[in-house]
């Protein structure tokens, strides 16, 4: 394949990976995204592989490694539930970081490199730093995993003295690097880096080690972030500049999203980082008060009497599977002249839009679904809120108890309307742990239930 030809593909790919990112960020959109990123995909991987010039084995390798993981992928997205992805994307994420620690090594280890002088100085660092976030990338990601499926315990394990150990590996890893480079000029060189890569992928498990359950959003979308960071390292010691850009899309566009998921929990992401948030520095406040149980019935009523009715979507909405229900239900209610609006928090459910993904699965019309930030101020208007498998996103303690461990988390302050609905099957807490105040709250019912199972009930109710 001629160089003009695959630096062409390269562009083509490049605009399509941008058009995905841009397609991604509306639910209009986000369908048409992914065929852009798809196609993009298909144009790098062939324009690539043709770069090869290898025998045919080497494409017989390539064809079975693709086959082989095209395979895996397309069993795991098909098996996987709507509420696991968060994990599987934690865990492809493990992937990118130990692909970027083999490339390094297997760079290091090729030994007929042409490169002299400060160009083999700057390989060897593109190496160096590749297999050093790679190898954070996959500990801290295979860690998050274990987090997220609840393998490992979500609280946050804190040292003493964890900053200042953080500092000194980061001083270490420096220094190591130095005599790294000063031992490749001999041809040694691979002590250095077995030093270093044990010392990241400790550093990754620390890292998400010591972030707390509640700050897990950030986490997953600043493993994203460095995921494609390792990628684009990657792609400088291939020279392959369709991987460097493309890393560096994920990259930044991972961090920005990191930065928004921190401004909307309110949180400041160097301290996520450091890790110990989510903590508290107290006990939190105990929840005491009397439970006010519901039935569908009753909840019909109220909702037909109603004439201003917002609905909050939380993860056990994903559980249940209940947006289609809860579609029928908005459109029979739309239909009998009632306001009905979603409000979304921006770390509702598992993943970043995974309310906006459902409810557009749905089919819910995307002109009534609301930011948090877009209808807070609106909650004194709605005469009924229903609370739909959210707990922590609803919780009032984030604004007034600063011993929990959401504390200063904004939230949905469905209190201040009229009354509130929570439908969940017990009084169990939610992904933070810490009990909620609103479901003992004078104006709120408890419908108690799985949430698809509840909502049939109203709908038939309201259907009479
Ligand atoms: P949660 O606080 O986890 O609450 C979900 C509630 O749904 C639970 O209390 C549970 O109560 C109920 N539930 C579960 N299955 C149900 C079912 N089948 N039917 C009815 N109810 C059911 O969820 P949230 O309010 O959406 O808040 C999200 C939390 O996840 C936040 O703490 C956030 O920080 C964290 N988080 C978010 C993300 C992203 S990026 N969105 C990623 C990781 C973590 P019962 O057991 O009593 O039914």
């Amino acid at each position: 394949m001629s160089q003009s030809l695959i630096t062409m593909s390269y562009l083509a790919a490049t605009i399509l990976f941008i058009l995905s990112l841009s397609g991604l960020s509306h639910q209009e959109t986000a369908r048409r995204g992914n065929y852009y990123g798809m196609i993009g995909m298909a144009i790098a991987i062939i324009a690539t592989t043709l770069t090869l010039n290898g025998t045919v084995n080497a494409y017989v390798v390539l064809i079975l490694a693709l086959l082989i993981g095209g395979a895996i992928g397309a069993v795991a997205a098909l098996k996987v539930e709507m509420t696991q992805m968060p994990e599987l994307v934690a865990i492809m994420h493990s992937l990118v970081g130990m692909a970027a620690v083999l490339v390094g090594y297997a760079n290091f280890m090729e030994t007929g490199s042409p490169l002299v002088g400060a160009e083999k100085t700057i390989h060897e660092l593109e190496i160096y730093i590749g297999i050093l976030i790679g190898a954070v990338t996959f500990s801290g990601s295979v860690i998050a995993f274990g987090k997220l499926s609840g393998k490992i315990n979500g609280k946050p394990l804190l040292i003493p003295l964890r900053h200042w150990l953080n500092l000194g590996l980061l001083i270490f890893v420096i220094g190591l690097g130095q005599v790294f480079l000063e031992q490749t000029e001999t041809g040694g060189g691979l002590y250095p880096l077995l030093i270093m890569t044990f010392i990241a992928l400790i550093f990754g498990v620390h890292m998400v080690m010591a972030i707390g359950g509640a700050d897990m959003p950030v986490v997953v979308s600043m493993l994203n972030s460095y995921s494609g960071w390792a990628a684009a390292a990657t792609g400088f010691m291939l020279s392959n500049d369709l991987l460097i850009v493309t890393g560096a899309l994920v990259g930044s566009s991972g961090a920005i999203l990191s930065y928004i998921m921190c401004r909307a929990m309110n949180r400041n992401f160097i301290s996520v980082i450091a890790g110990g948030f989510g903590t508290g520095t107290g006990e939190a406040a105990a929840v005491e008060g009397e439970v006010y149980p519901i039935d569908a019935e009753e909840t019909a009523q109220l909702l037909l009497a109603a004439k201003n009715i917002m609905i909050i979507p939380g993860y056990g909405m994903a559980v249940a599977q209940a947006q289609h229900t809860v579609n029928e239900i908005t459109k029979l209610l739309r239909e009998k002249g009632k306001k009905v609006r979603f409000g979304i928090h921006p770390v509702a459910g598992r993943m970043p839009g995974h309310m906006n993904v459902l409810l557009a699965e749905a089919k819910v019309p995307y002109d009534i679904v609301y930011e948090m930030d877009e209808i807070n101020e609106d909650f004194p208007n709605v005469d009924v809120t229903i609370v739909i498998g959210a707990n922590d996103i609803v919780n009032p303690s984030a604004l007034d108890d600063p011993n929990s461990p959401i504390a200063g988390m904004p939230v949905l302050e469905c209190w201040k309307g009229g009354a509130t609905v929570a439908l969940k099957r017990s009084m169990a807490s939610g992904y933070a742990g810490v009990g909620n105040p609103l479901f003992v709250l004078e104006n709120t019912r408890m419908l108690f239930g799985d949430a698809n199972e509840t909502m049939q009930a109203v709908l038939k109710a309201l259907q009479g």
